[in-house]
């Protein structure tokens, strides 16, 4: 297989891998540790060959929000109709974050996607925190910050779009409220990097709503800077992974007019320190 960073700060594409084969995964598993973002092109995989290949990296976490596929109660849809105006995923966000055991990552599988657009942007926590000034780091060092799914699934947005159109479920089960600390030791490389993200992070703990406000929107500006991103430019096929205690991920939705359809399926992960 041919491995291709995409930028300097995170990513890269794979050609010629195939991840139904066993005797490959050891090489992709390298490529996942080193990159955080993977982009497996042209892979041809059945709903159950998208599981096996998650279940070499832990067990299935399975997501409480999103519609299942069909005959597939693990694989969540992430899907935008033509006629809808919403995306799944369009603010910069770290999926399970809200969990107090969050997901080690995501897998989501191209399956239809619009003639142009419906990129996936990603950062790396990572060069994001090793950017910051040392005092700023030594600051934030000491700090932990609480993640919630309530204001996101829960019952004040059943009247979205998503949520109507059946796209996103089970609201009366957005209960789950994580405290993490705001820097985090990569549990597999050891690398240190923020863990804050604008659509779960609530409160950063011990500062008042507006210095927590302040401190959490100074750090999204810095992040969000194009130094520290990549950009996938998916092809029906592609199977992209990505790890989430090292990464944000953001939808671009700029395909109005245009079906995009996804399986997703996310793996456990362990508590952060
Ligand atoms: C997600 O946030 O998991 C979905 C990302 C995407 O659809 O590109």
């Amino acid at each position: 297989m041919e491995i291709r960073p995409l930028t300097g700060a995170l990513g890269a594409e794979i050609y010629g891998a195939d991840v139904t084969q066993s005797d490959q995964f050891e090489e992709i598993q390298a490529a996942f540790a080193k990159y955080s973002v993977i982009v497996l092109r042209e892979q041809t995989l059945a709903p159950q060959d998208h599981l096996t290949f998650a279940r070499c990296f832990g067990p299935i976490n399975v997501n409480r929000f999103f519609k299942p596929v069909d005959g597939h109660p693990e694989i969540a849809t992430v899907l935008k109709e033509k006629d809808q105006k919403e995306a799944v995923g369009e603010g910069w966000h770290t999926d399970h974050s809200y969990d107090q055991i969050p997901a080690l990552g995501s897998i989501l599988h191209a399956i239809e996607m619009p003639p142009f657009g419906g990129d996936t942007l990603f950062v790396s926590m990572g060069a994001a925190y090793e950017a910051l000034s040392a005092t700023m780091r030594e600051f934030l060092d000491g700090l932990s910050a609480i993640h919630s799914s309530r204001h996101v699934f829960g019952a004040t947005v059943s009247d979205s779009e998503a949520a109507k159109s059946g796209r996103l479920l089970n609201a009366a089960v957005a209960t789950q409220d994580a405290r993490h600390p705001v820097v985090i030791t990569h549990p597999l490389s050891g690398r240190r990097g923020l863990y804050v993200n604008p659509v779960f992070t609530t409160q950063i703990e011990g500062l008042s709503p507006d210095e927590s406000e302040a401190l959490l929107q100074m750090l999204y500006d810095h992040c969000m800077q194009p130094e520290f991103q990549c950009r996938v430019r998916w092809q029906e096929g592609d199977l992209t992974m990505w790890d989430n205690r090292a990464t944000w991920h953001k939808a671009i939705n700029d395909y109005h007019g245009y079906r995009r359809l996804m399986h997703r399926v996310t793996v456990d992960g362990v508590a952060l320190v």
